[in-house]
């Protein structure tokens, strides 16, 4: 025999006998976490009344009393005063239930013309919009905090890295500004995402919209919809831009996790180019020197929340039939924690940026080794003449020898660098060393002082506080 849950009286309390069973009441219910979206649930029923009023179906007196009705709900609910309550099921039944309880019949109209399934999308949508817009101004307040970091130290120079081997040398700028390209990709994406998010699909229904003549576009308008979506089987099955937003958190997580994971490197006792400010560090429970940069980890480790948010929403979604299916209903629990796990990386990011200290001296040290001129030494043969493959194979000779004196390529003597091509002359050492090197980067896009100036420009442009956000309609 199933045991009976307790049930409040729902509103198909007639279609059903004796409630549900407890356990399956507790599967049915998502009020743990649809709780969230009461304040949305709340201005869509406002918009909602509104409408219904303005076509008839409520008069002044109903709407008013819905409207202040709803506000004292969502009162109540903000200061606890309303616990949700989960036998309810979701948010959606306990703000009308909480409205009828206050407001007494004119209550029972609000849903005229509506279905959870449309009223519950509508809420994700408008909370989409917000979720997007407050990471968007994170990304922009990281993007910032690497374009100071460049303003300050972006001239010093230090090696890059391919294989996480010496490679060649840059200016430090140009590897900051790497971090504000990546995240500049982000932005982009999350406004795209935006564009397909910010459509009104209230009016939908359940599945095939409704005989009551809503004014969809004024609804629309009210809530700051530019559109209103066009198939109601489409709107109410519809999850893409909530699977979009978490792909775009998923490739945001992998970019932070890069950067993460070089400054993770950069600031070991090996590499010391940089200090951790000690308010973003944690050390041992055991052993008593350790400064661990905790967050950093902790910063690469939210992509497996958004990895998994979004592996987690297409399989939610993949064969669902079309029309709703109760399914959706965990669409939450995969892109909240995603959306917060986000947040909370990109703010602890823009804190560290903020606060961590270069150590110039470590990078200019790291900068012996490697012989991070090799690839500059063929690139002045290729100038003398020499055909970029040979002059290739010359300095791989020069470099086993070098490695063998455990010399620097600036190091060898001119009679050496002559022994092994005849076209070097004494300029070479004008092309030596790392310095020279970051002198002589050419064409745009480069690691270069010119092209640092060039993108410099660009960002502070393009970042400056105040400027109108391109990102919203
Ligand atoms: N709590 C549901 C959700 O989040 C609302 C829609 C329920 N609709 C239904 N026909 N059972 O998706």
């Amino acid at each position: 025999m199933a045991k009976r849950a307790k049930s409040l009286t729902k509103p198909w309390q007639r279609r059903l006998r004796g409630g549900a069973d407890e356990a399956a009441s507790e599967l049915l219910a998502s009020t743990d976490v649809d709780a969230a979206l009461y304040k949305y649930d709340v201005s869509g029923s406002v918009a909602h009344a509104q409408m219904l009023a303005e076509i008839g179906v409520l008069n002044q007196r109903e709407l008013s009393a819905i409207k202040r009705g709803l506000q004292a709900v969502a009162a109540d609910i903000e200061t606890g005063k309303l616990q949700p309550d989960a036998r309810l099921e979701d948010i959606h039944m306990v703000i009308e239930a909480a409205l009828i309880r206050r407001i007494g019949p004119p209550g029972r109209k609000l849903h005229t013309g509506r279905s959870r399934n449309d009223q519950v999308t509508l809420d994700l949508r408008l909370w989409a919009r917000d979720a997007i817009d407050g990471l968007v101004e994170r990304v922009r307040q990281l993007q910032r905090g690497f374009l100071a970091l460049t303003e300050k130290h972006g001239s010093t120079i230090m090696p890059a890295y391919t294989h996480l081997q010496p490679a060649q040398p840059i200016l430090a700028g140009h590897a900051l500004l790497a971090c504000v390209e990546m995240l500049d990709r982000d932005a982009d994406r999350l406004a795209d995402c935006r564009k397909r998010t910010n459509v009104c699909p209230l009016g939908a229904g359940a599945v095939a919209g409704t005989s009551i003549p809503l004014d969809r576009r004024r609804v629309a308008g009210l809530l700051g919809f530019p559109a209103v979506t066009r198939n109601s089987i489409d709107a109410t099955s519809d999850r893409d831009f909530l699977t979009e937003l978490c792909f775009d958190l998923a490739v945001l997580a992998g970019h932070l996790s890069r950067w993460a994971e070089d400054w993770i490197i950069f600031s070991s006792e090996e590499f010391g180019f940089l200090e951790l400010d000690d308010a973003y560090c944690t050390s041992s429970s055991m052993m008593p020197q350790k400064k661990n940069p905790d967050t950093l980890e902790l910063i690469r480790a939210k992509s497996a929340t958004a990895v998994a948010s979004l592996v987690g929403l297409l399989t939610l979604t993949k064969s669902l039939p079309s029309g709703y299916s109760r399914d959706l209903q965990d669409d939450k629990r995969f892109v909240f924690p995603a959306v917060a796990a986000m947040n909370s990386a990109l703010t602890v990011a823009a804190g560290i940026v903020r606060t961590t200290k270069f150590r110039p001296q470590r990078m200019a040290a790291a900068l012996e080794a490697g012989f991070l001129d090799a690839t500059a030494l063929a690139e002045y043969l290729v100038g003398k003449g020499v055909a970029f493959r040979t002059a290739h194979q010359i300095v791989g000779g020069l470099v086993a020898r070098a490695a063998q004196a455990a010399k620097g390529l600036a190091e060898l003597p001119l009679a050496t660098l002559q022994a092994a091509c005849e076209k070097i002359g004494p300029d070479v050492r004008k092309y030596l060393g790392a310095a020279n090197v970051v002198k002589r980067y050419a064409p745009e896009g480069s690691a270069g002082r010119k092209q640092l100036r060039q993108q410099l420009a660009f960002w502070k442009k393009k970042l400056t506080v105040g400027r109108k956000s391109p990102e919203r309609p």
